[in-house]
Protein backbone atom coordinates (compact mmCIF):
# COMPACT_ATOMS: atom_id res chain seq x y z
CA UNK A 1 0.00 0.00 0.00
CA UNK A 2 1.22 3.71 -0.44
CA UNK A 3 2.65 5.65 1.65
CA UNK A 4 0.16 7.98 3.87
CA UNK A 5 2.11 11.06 2.53
CA UNK A 6 1.36 10.42 -1.10
CA UNK A 7 -0.34 12.13 -3.80
CA UNK A 8 -2.82 9.95 -4.91
CA UNK A 9 -5.17 9.79 -7.50
CA UNK A 10 -7.56 7.69 -7.87
CA UNK A 11 -7.80 6.01 -11.28
CA UNK A 12 -10.73 3.30 -12.81
CA UNK A 13 -10.77 0.11 -13.00
CA UNK A 14 -11.63 -1.43 -16.16
CA UNK A 15 -15.79 -1.73 -15.86
CA UNK A 16 -15.80 -5.67 -16.17
CA UNK A 17 -13.31 -5.60 -13.30
CA UNK A 18 -13.94 -5.95 -9.51
CA UNK A 19 -10.77 -4.95 -8.97
CA UNK A 20 -10.64 -1.97 -6.85
CA UNK A 21 -9.13 1.29 -8.45
CA UNK A 22 -5.37 1.47 -8.20
CA UNK A 23 -3.50 4.73 -7.63
CA UNK A 24 -1.04 6.97 -8.57
CA UNK A 25 1.66 8.77 -7.27
CA UNK A 26 3.33 11.94 -8.45
CA UNK A 27 6.30 11.36 -10.96
CA UNK A 28 9.21 13.45 -8.43
CA UNK A 29 8.22 11.09 -5.75
CA UNK A 30 8.59 8.18 -8.04
CA UNK A 31 11.94 8.99 -9.23
CA UNK A 32 13.08 10.38 -5.96
CA UNK A 33 11.69 7.27 -3.99
CA UNK A 34 13.89 4.97 -6.59
CA UNK A 35 17.73 6.48 -6.69
CA UNK A 36 18.05 2.94 -8.85
CA UNK A 37 15.35 3.49 -11.17
CA UNK A 38 16.61 2.63 -14.89
CA UNK A 39 13.64 1.99 -16.59
CA UNK A 40 9.76 3.25 -16.38
CA UNK A 41 6.73 1.52 -15.29
CA UNK A 42 5.12 0.01 -18.44
CA UNK A 43 1.76 2.48 -17.35
CA UNK A 44 4.51 5.35 -18.73
CA UNK A 45 5.18 3.66 -22.13
CA UNK A 46 3.91 6.37 -24.46
CA UNK A 47 5.09 4.84 -27.65
CA UNK A 48 7.66 1.90 -28.14
CA UNK A 49 10.57 4.62 -30.09
CA UNK A 50 9.59 8.13 -30.21
CA UNK A 51 13.44 8.38 -31.80
CA UNK A 52 11.87 7.36 -34.90
CA UNK A 53 9.85 10.79 -35.24
CA UNK A 54 11.55 13.25 -37.47
CA UNK A 55 12.36 15.97 -35.12
CA UNK A 56 14.39 19.41 -37.09
CA UNK A 57 15.57 22.47 -35.87
CA UNK A 58 14.08 25.73 -37.59
CA UNK A 59 13.57 29.15 -36.59
CA UNK A 60 10.24 30.36 -34.89
CA UNK A 61 8.96 33.59 -36.36
CA UNK A 62 10.32 36.24 -33.78
CA UNK A 63 8.08 39.70 -32.65
CA UNK A 64 9.36 42.38 -31.16
CA UNK A 65 6.96 43.82 -28.88
CA UNK A 66 8.07 46.80 -28.33
CA UNK A 67 7.74 47.80 -31.91
CA UNK A 68 3.93 47.12 -31.13
CA UNK A 69 3.32 49.20 -28.35
CA UNK A 70 6.14 52.34 -29.26
CA UNK A 71 6.78 52.04 -32.56
CA UNK A 72 5.94 54.34 -35.11
CA UNK A 73 2.71 54.15 -37.18
CA UNK A 74 4.71 52.69 -39.80
CA UNK A 75 6.69 50.02 -37.76
CA UNK A 76 3.60 49.06 -36.11
CA UNK A 77 1.76 48.49 -39.16
CA UNK A 78 4.70 46.58 -40.17
CA UNK A 79 4.96 44.46 -36.67
CA UNK A 80 0.87 43.59 -37.26
CA UNK A 81 1.50 42.11 -40.79
CA UNK A 82 4.82 39.91 -39.21
CA UNK A 83 2.38 39.00 -36.43
CA UNK A 84 -0.43 38.06 -38.73
CA UNK A 85 1.86 36.27 -40.79
CA UNK A 86 3.47 34.00 -38.07
CA UNK A 87 -0.10 32.96 -36.49
CA UNK A 88 -1.42 32.03 -40.71
CA UNK A 89 2.06 30.28 -40.98
CA UNK A 90 3.15 28.62 -37.63
CA UNK A 91 0.52 29.38 -34.78
CA UNK A 92 3.55 29.88 -32.28
CA UNK A 93 5.99 32.95 -32.25
CA UNK A 94 8.66 34.21 -30.20
CA UNK A 95 8.09 37.29 -28.21
CA UNK A 96 11.30 39.73 -27.21
CA UNK A 97 11.35 43.34 -25.90
CA UNK A 98 8.00 42.50 -23.69
CA UNK A 99 9.29 44.92 -20.74
CA UNK A 100 8.71 41.71 -18.29
CA UNK A 101 11.74 41.91 -16.43
CA UNK A 102 14.01 39.21 -16.19
CA UNK A 103 14.50 38.34 -12.71
CA UNK A 104 10.87 38.17 -11.83
CA UNK A 105 10.36 35.24 -14.84
CA UNK A 106 13.54 33.84 -12.97
CA UNK A 107 11.30 34.13 -9.44
CA UNK A 108 8.08 32.80 -10.95
CA UNK A 109 10.14 29.56 -12.27
CA UNK A 110 11.76 29.16 -8.88
CA UNK A 111 8.52 29.55 -7.10
CA UNK A 112 6.97 26.88 -9.10
CA UNK A 113 10.12 24.74 -8.58
CA UNK A 114 9.88 25.36 -4.73
CA UNK A 115 5.85 24.63 -4.73
CA UNK A 116 6.79 21.28 -6.42
CA UNK A 117 9.57 20.52 -3.55
CA UNK A 118 6.93 21.09 -0.86
CA UNK A 119 6.40 17.43 0.80
CA UNK A 120 3.76 15.45 -0.60
CA UNK A 121 1.76 16.15 2.79
CA UNK A 122 1.72 19.69 1.83
CA UNK A 123 0.99 19.34 -1.63
CA UNK A 124 -2.13 16.77 -0.82
CA UNK A 125 -4.38 19.71 0.42
CA UNK A 126 -4.14 20.88 -3.74
CA UNK A 127 -4.43 17.31 -4.90
CA UNK A 128 -6.82 15.37 -7.06
CA UNK A 129 -9.71 17.32 -7.08
CA UNK A 130 -12.18 18.53 -9.75
CA UNK A 131 -11.05 20.68 -12.83
CA UNK A 132 -12.89 23.56 -11.75
CA UNK A 133 -11.27 24.07 -8.57
CA UNK A 134 -9.17 27.10 -8.36
CA UNK A 135 -5.56 25.48 -7.11
CA UNK A 136 -5.18 21.79 -8.53
CA UNK A 137 -1.99 19.67 -8.37
CA UNK A 138 -1.74 16.24 -9.72
CA UNK A 139 0.63 14.21 -12.21
CA UNK A 140 0.02 13.31 -15.73
CA UNK A 141 -2.74 15.47 -17.42
CA UNK A 142 -5.79 13.69 -16.31
CA UNK A 143 -5.03 10.72 -14.35
CA UNK A 144 -8.71 9.40 -13.59
CA UNK A 145 -9.52 8.81 -16.75
CA UNK A 146 -5.90 7.81 -18.50
CA UNK A 147 -4.55 4.13 -19.06
CA UNK A 148 -1.01 5.65 -20.53
CA UNK A 149 0.44 8.28 -17.78
CA UNK A 150 2.43 11.44 -18.68
CA UNK A 151 6.35 11.93 -17.33
CA UNK A 152 5.12 15.75 -15.75
CA UNK A 153 3.47 16.80 -12.61
CA UNK A 154 1.59 19.70 -12.62
CA UNK A 155 0.36 22.78 -10.40
CA UNK A 156 -2.68 25.00 -11.91
CA UNK A 157 -3.91 28.18 -10.62
CA UNK A 158 -7.28 30.41 -11.59
CA UNK A 159 -5.61 33.94 -11.84
CA UNK A 160 -8.06 36.13 -13.78
CA UNK A 161 -10.61 37.46 -12.99
CA UNK A 162 -10.22 36.16 -9.65
CA UNK A 163 -6.75 35.88 -8.11
CA UNK A 164 -5.80 32.28 -6.37
CA UNK A 165 -2.68 31.25 -5.08
CA UNK A 166 -1.61 28.41 -2.99
CA UNK A 167 -0.76 29.31 0.83
CA UNK A 168 2.67 27.82 0.05
CA UNK A 169 5.63 28.25 -0.44
CA UNK A 170 6.58 31.31 1.23
CA UNK A 171 6.82 34.37 -1.83
CA UNK A 172 4.50 32.60 -4.63
CA UNK A 173 1.47 34.50 -4.12
CA UNK A 174 3.19 38.03 -4.63
CA UNK A 175 5.40 36.65 -6.71
CA UNK A 176 2.71 34.88 -9.28
CA UNK A 177 0.31 37.81 -8.59
CA UNK A 178 2.82 40.56 -10.23
CA UNK A 179 3.79 37.98 -12.94
CA UNK A 180 -0.08 37.15 -13.88
CA UNK A 181 -0.39 41.01 -14.07
CA UNK A 182 2.29 41.03 -16.96
CA UNK A 183 1.85 38.71 -19.05
CA UNK A 184 -1.80 39.52 -19.00
CA UNK A 185 -0.91 43.29 -20.57
CA UNK A 186 1.35 41.24 -22.96
CA UNK A 187 -1.28 38.71 -23.69
CA UNK A 188 -3.90 41.92 -24.83
CA UNK A 189 -1.53 44.14 -26.63
CA UNK A 190 -0.77 40.99 -28.67
CA UNK A 191 -4.22 40.71 -29.01
CA UNK A 192 -5.07 43.68 -30.57
CA UNK A 193 -2.09 43.53 -32.64
CA UNK A 194 -3.91 40.61 -34.03
CA UNK A 195 -7.53 41.96 -34.66
CA UNK A 196 -5.80 44.42 -36.33
CA UNK A 197 -3.86 41.32 -38.85
CA UNK A 198 -7.27 40.06 -39.28
CA UNK A 199 -9.11 42.93 -40.74
CA UNK A 200 -10.86 44.14 -37.40
CA UNK A 201 -10.56 46.75 -35.32
CA UNK A 202 -8.00 46.62 -32.45
CA UNK A 203 -10.35 46.24 -29.48
CA UNK A 204 -12.27 43.97 -30.93
CA UNK A 205 -11.24 40.68 -29.49
CA UNK A 206 -11.03 42.49 -26.16
CA UNK A 207 -14.52 43.75 -26.25
CA UNK A 208 -16.02 40.40 -28.11
CA UNK A 209 -14.23 38.42 -25.49
CA UNK A 210 -15.16 40.49 -22.93
CA UNK A 211 -11.49 40.41 -21.87
CA UNK A 212 -12.00 42.42 -19.06
CA UNK A 213 -12.68 39.28 -17.09
CA UNK A 214 -10.86 37.09 -18.91
CA UNK A 215 -10.03 33.72 -17.66
CA UNK A 216 -6.29 33.52 -17.15
CA UNK A 217 -4.48 30.15 -15.75
CA UNK A 218 -1.20 29.88 -14.46
CA UNK A 219 0.22 26.14 -15.47
CA UNK A 220 3.80 24.89 -13.98
CA UNK A 221 4.74 21.75 -15.47
CA UNK A 222 7.61 19.84 -13.51
CA UNK A 223 9.82 17.10 -15.86
CA UNK A 224 12.02 15.13 -14.13
CA UNK A 225 14.52 12.96 -15.41
CA UNK A 226 13.47 9.89 -16.99
CA UNK A 227 15.67 7.02 -17.36
CA UNK A 228 13.96 5.92 -20.75
CA UNK A 229 13.15 9.46 -22.17
CA UNK A 230 12.36 7.47 -26.06
CA UNK A 231 9.50 5.87 -24.34
CA UNK A 232 7.61 8.31 -22.42
CA UNK A 233 5.92 11.78 -22.89
CA UNK A 234 5.91 14.65 -20.66
CA UNK A 235 3.11 16.06 -22.35
CA UNK A 236 1.43 14.30 -25.74
CA UNK A 237 0.68 16.11 -28.88
CA UNK A 238 -2.14 18.32 -27.68
CA UNK A 239 -3.42 22.61 -28.68
CA UNK A 240 -4.13 24.38 -25.99
CA UNK A 241 -7.62 25.85 -25.42
CA UNK A 242 -8.25 29.86 -24.89
CA UNK A 243 -6.80 32.84 -27.34
CA UNK A 244 -2.97 32.86 -26.75
CA UNK A 245 -0.42 30.98 -24.27
CA UNK A 246 2.56 32.45 -22.92
CA UNK A 247 5.72 30.20 -21.75
CA UNK A 248 8.89 29.85 -20.20
CA UNK A 249 10.98 27.24 -19.32
CA UNK A 250 14.50 26.50 -17.21
CA UNK A 251 16.51 26.75 -20.50
CA UNK A 252 15.96 22.95 -20.72
CA UNK A 253 15.01 21.97 -24.05
CA UNK A 254 11.81 20.01 -24.47
CA UNK A 255 9.39 21.59 -26.31
CA UNK A 256 8.35 20.65 -29.96
CA UNK A 257 5.79 22.00 -32.18
CA UNK A 258 4.26 20.36 -35.33
CA UNK A 259 5.13 22.44 -38.07
CA UNK A 260 4.27 21.04 -41.69
CA UNK A 261 4.14 17.69 -40.52
CA UNK A 262 7.30 17.68 -39.17
CA UNK A 263 8.06 18.08 -35.38
CA UNK A 264 10.19 21.00 -34.51
CA UNK A 265 12.36 21.32 -31.56
CA UNK A 266 11.69 24.91 -29.53
CA UNK A 267 15.11 26.81 -28.66
CA UNK A 268 13.94 30.09 -26.99
CA UNK A 269 15.52 32.89 -27.54
CA UNK A 270 16.89 33.98 -24.20
CA UNK A 271 14.56 36.29 -21.91
CA UNK A 272 11.90 35.49 -24.71
CA UNK A 273 8.45 34.07 -24.73
CA UNK A 274 7.15 31.20 -26.49
CA UNK A 275 3.62 32.16 -27.28
CA UNK A 276 0.92 29.76 -29.01
CA UNK A 277 -2.32 29.94 -30.56
CA UNK A 278 -5.27 28.38 -28.85
CA UNK A 279 -8.11 26.37 -30.16
CA UNK A 280 -10.42 29.72 -29.66
CA UNK A 281 -8.13 31.97 -31.42
CA UNK A 282 -8.93 29.59 -34.34
CA UNK A 283 -12.24 28.97 -33.81
CA UNK A 284 -13.00 33.09 -34.01
CA UNK A 285 -10.73 33.56 -37.15
CA UNK A 286 -12.88 30.46 -38.19
CA UNK A 287 -9.37 28.80 -39.05
CA UNK A 288 -7.30 31.49 -40.79
CA UNK A 289 -5.41 31.06 -37.70
CA UNK A 290 -4.96 27.77 -36.21
CA UNK A 291 -4.21 26.45 -32.86
CA UNK A 292 -0.92 24.54 -33.16
CA UNK A 293 -0.03 20.75 -31.84
CA UNK A 294 2.88 20.84 -29.63
CA UNK A 295 4.25 17.66 -27.08
CA UNK A 296 7.01 18.29 -23.80
CA UNK A 297 9.61 15.57 -24.33
CA UNK A 298 11.11 14.69 -21.41
CA UNK A 299 15.00 14.09 -20.86
CA UNK A 300 17.49 11.34 -18.47
CA UNK A 301 19.79 14.21 -17.29
CA UNK A 302 17.90 17.26 -15.56
CA UNK A 303 14.69 18.45 -14.41
CA UNK A 304 12.99 20.55 -16.83
CA UNK A 305 10.16 23.30 -15.45
CA UNK A 306 7.81 24.92 -17.54
CA UNK A 307 5.18 27.54 -17.00
CA UNK A 308 2.44 28.07 -19.25
CA UNK A 309 0.12 31.13 -18.87
CA UNK A 310 -3.25 30.54 -20.53
CA UNK A 311 -5.70 33.49 -21.53
CA UNK A 312 -8.41 33.05 -22.69
CA UNK A 313 -12.35 35.09 -22.79
CA UNK A 314 -14.33 35.39 -19.81
CA UNK A 315 -15.88 31.77 -19.15
CA UNK A 316 -19.41 33.18 -19.79
CA UNK A 317 -18.67 33.64 -23.26
CA UNK A 318 -20.33 31.94 -26.31
CA UNK A 319 -16.89 31.77 -28.83
CA UNK A 320 -18.21 31.35 -32.52
CA UNK A 321 -16.33 32.59 -35.62
CA UNK A 322 -16.50 36.19 -36.09
CA UNK A 323 -19.46 37.25 -38.21
CA UNK A 324 -16.68 40.29 -39.95
CA UNK A 325 -14.66 37.39 -41.28
CA UNK A 326 -17.71 35.42 -42.92
CA UNK A 327 -19.53 35.79 -45.88
CA UNK A 328 -22.35 33.52 -47.45
CA UNK A 329 -20.92 32.23 -50.67
CA UNK A 330 -16.94 31.32 -49.92
CA UNK A 331 -16.63 31.34 -46.19
CA UNK A 332 -19.21 29.90 -44.05
CA UNK A 333 -19.03 29.54 -40.46
CA UNK A 334 -16.41 26.18 -40.03
CA UNK A 335 -17.17 26.09 -35.89
CA UNK A 336 -20.39 26.31 -34.02
CA UNK A 337 -20.76 28.41 -30.94
CA UNK A 338 -19.98 26.79 -27.32
CA UNK A 339 -19.53 28.78 -24.12
CA UNK A 340 -15.79 29.18 -23.38
CA UNK A 341 -16.40 27.43 -19.60
CA UNK A 342 -17.92 24.09 -21.41
CA UNK A 343 -15.29 24.04 -23.97
CA UNK A 344 -12.65 24.10 -20.91
CA UNK A 345 -14.18 21.98 -18.31
CA UNK A 346 -15.00 19.36 -21.55
CA UNK A 347 -11.04 19.60 -22.67
CA UNK A 348 -9.96 19.76 -18.87
CA UNK A 349 -11.56 16.59 -18.02
CA UNK A 350 -10.80 14.66 -20.74
CA UNK A 351 -7.42 12.28 -21.80
CA UNK A 352 -5.52 15.14 -23.70
CA UNK A 353 -5.55 13.87 -27.19
CA UNK A 354 -4.07 16.21 -30.26
CA UNK A 355 -7.41 18.50 -31.04
CA UNK A 356 -10.01 15.71 -30.17
CA UNK A 357 -11.61 18.53 -28.18
CA UNK A 358 -11.78 21.19 -31.10
CA UNK A 359 -13.34 18.64 -33.44
CA UNK A 360 -16.37 18.24 -31.52
CA UNK A 361 -17.55 21.84 -32.56
CA UNK A 362 -16.15 21.92 -35.67
CA UNK A 363 -18.34 21.92 -38.12
CA UNK A 364 -18.92 18.72 -40.22
C1 LIG B 1 1.15 23.19 -21.65
C2 LIG B 1 2.28 22.84 -22.52
C3 LIG B 1 4.63 22.50 -22.87
C4 LIG B 1 5.91 22.51 -22.13
O1 LIG B 1 1.37 23.37 -20.43
O2 LIG B 1 0.02 23.30 -22.18
O3 LIG B 1 2.06 22.60 -23.67
O4 LIG B 1 6.94 22.65 -22.81
N1 LIG B 1 3.52 22.78 -22.00
O5 LIG B 1 5.91 22.36 -20.92
NI1 LIG C 1 0.09 23.22 -24.26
Amino acid sequence: MAAKSQILVETPSSASSLTPPMSISCVKELVESNTLITSIPSNYIFSTNLSDDQVVTEELPIIDFSLLTSGSPDQRSKIVHELGKACQDWGFFMVINHGVPENLREEMLNACQRFFDLTEEEKREYAGKHVTDPIRCGTSFNASVEKVFFWRDFLKVFVHPEFHSPGKPPGFREISSKYCKRTRQVAIELLKGISESLGLQEYYIDNEMKLEKGFQILAGNLYPPCPEPELAMGMPPHSDHGLLTLLIDNCIGGLQIQHKGKWVQVNSLPNSFLVNIGDHLEILSNGKYKSVLHRAKVNDKTTRVSLAIAHGPSLDTVVSPAPELLNSESNKPAYSGMKYRDYMELQQGSVLNEKTSLDRVRVK
